[in-house]
């Protein structure tokens, strides 16, 4: 049984051999939506479609480097040949190793190579995908396109430069695409997506630094990938229709509030002022 949402719709998304890519493609699933599992990770992938056909749902796993011009095609051949179709495009893949994030450092001990992995894969891959899913699109009168970026695409931090510079491009990639083909059906938004780890992540990070986090929140707790799915989910769908070449931001209000918030807060609670 699917909610119906996006009955019938075929989704590529990227990355989506596990992380916050396979919670998408679970929920997507359960909207009736038939996936396309892509990923640098084919046995990940398999694994991830297997799953959702054991549940009652369509999908394919796909081996595929997004930052590959000749890898990218072929997959969007594949999909094309099972499903017959592309509705929807979740550009969801980023390298995020433990090698690229140790590399990926300030301006100035920058690895050049993590700075290049992370732009190709990063930005080039979703431009590629865009590339080659938006003429499928264009022939069926509609499509939804969906960029996964980041808190740390528009605010500055300590590390991973190239991550987020490739962050801060795919906000403008909606709004290209949008002016580009809207006038054809096609819709296009970024997700800005806060700390949403897997469930299991939580327990490898420091208690310390999870209260930390915690505090910047403007929710009682941190997110979860099943937050941002249903976040992609609602732009994927004619819910959305109206919804275009705007930046979606899915953070718990951490990138919402003043930096001397929550210095302030405990400033309050220690001078017993104001119940705050
Ligand atoms: N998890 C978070 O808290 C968070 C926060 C902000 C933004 N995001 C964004 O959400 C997306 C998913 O994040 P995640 O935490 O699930 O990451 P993840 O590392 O768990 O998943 C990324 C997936 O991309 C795949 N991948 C890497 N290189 C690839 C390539 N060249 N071609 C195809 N696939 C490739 C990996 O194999 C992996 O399965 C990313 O775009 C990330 O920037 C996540």
């Amino acid at each position: 049984m699917t909610t119906g949402k996006l009955d019938g719709r075929v989704a590529i998304i990227t990355g989506s051999g596990g992380g916050l890519g396979a919670e998408c493609a679970r929920v997507l699933s359960s909207h009736g939506a038939h996936i396309a599992v892509v990923d640098i990770n084919g046995e990940a992938a398999q694994q991830v479609a297997e799953s959702i056909e054991a549940q009652g749902g369509q999908a394919m796993g796909l081996c595929t480097d997004v930052s590959s011009e000749e890898s990218v095609e072929a997959m969007v051949a594949a999909v094309v040949e099972r499903f017959g179709r592309i509705d929807i495009l979740h550009n969801n893949a980023a390298v995020l190793d433990v090698g690229q994030r140790q590399s990926d450092r300030d301006i100035c001990n920058l690895d050049m190579a993590a700075w290049d992995r992370a732009i190709a894969v990063n930005l080039r891959g979703a431009v590629l995908c865009c590339k080659y899913s938006i003429p499928v699109m264009l022939k069926q009168g509609k499509g939804s396109v969906i960029f996964a970026t980041s808190g740390l695409g528009v605010q500055g931090d300590l590390s991973l430069t190239g991550y987020a510079t490739s962050k801060a491009a795919l906000i403008m990639l909606p709004r290209l695409v949008a002016a580009q083909y809207g006038k054809q059906g096609i819709r296009a938004n970024a997700v800005q997506i806060g700390l949403a780890p897997a469930e299991n992540a939580h327990e490898s990070m420091p208690a310390q630094l999870l209260d930390i986090l915690r505090d910047n929140h403007m929710t009682p707790e941190l997110g979860t990938p099943r937050d941002i799915a249903n976040v992609v989910a609602f732009l994927a769908s004619d819910d959305a229709s109206f919804v275009t070449g705007s930046t979606l931001v899915a953070d718990g209000g951490f990138s919402s509030h003043t930096p001397s918030l929550v210095a302030m807060r405990e400033f309050f609670e220690q001078s017993g002022r104001g119940g705050m």
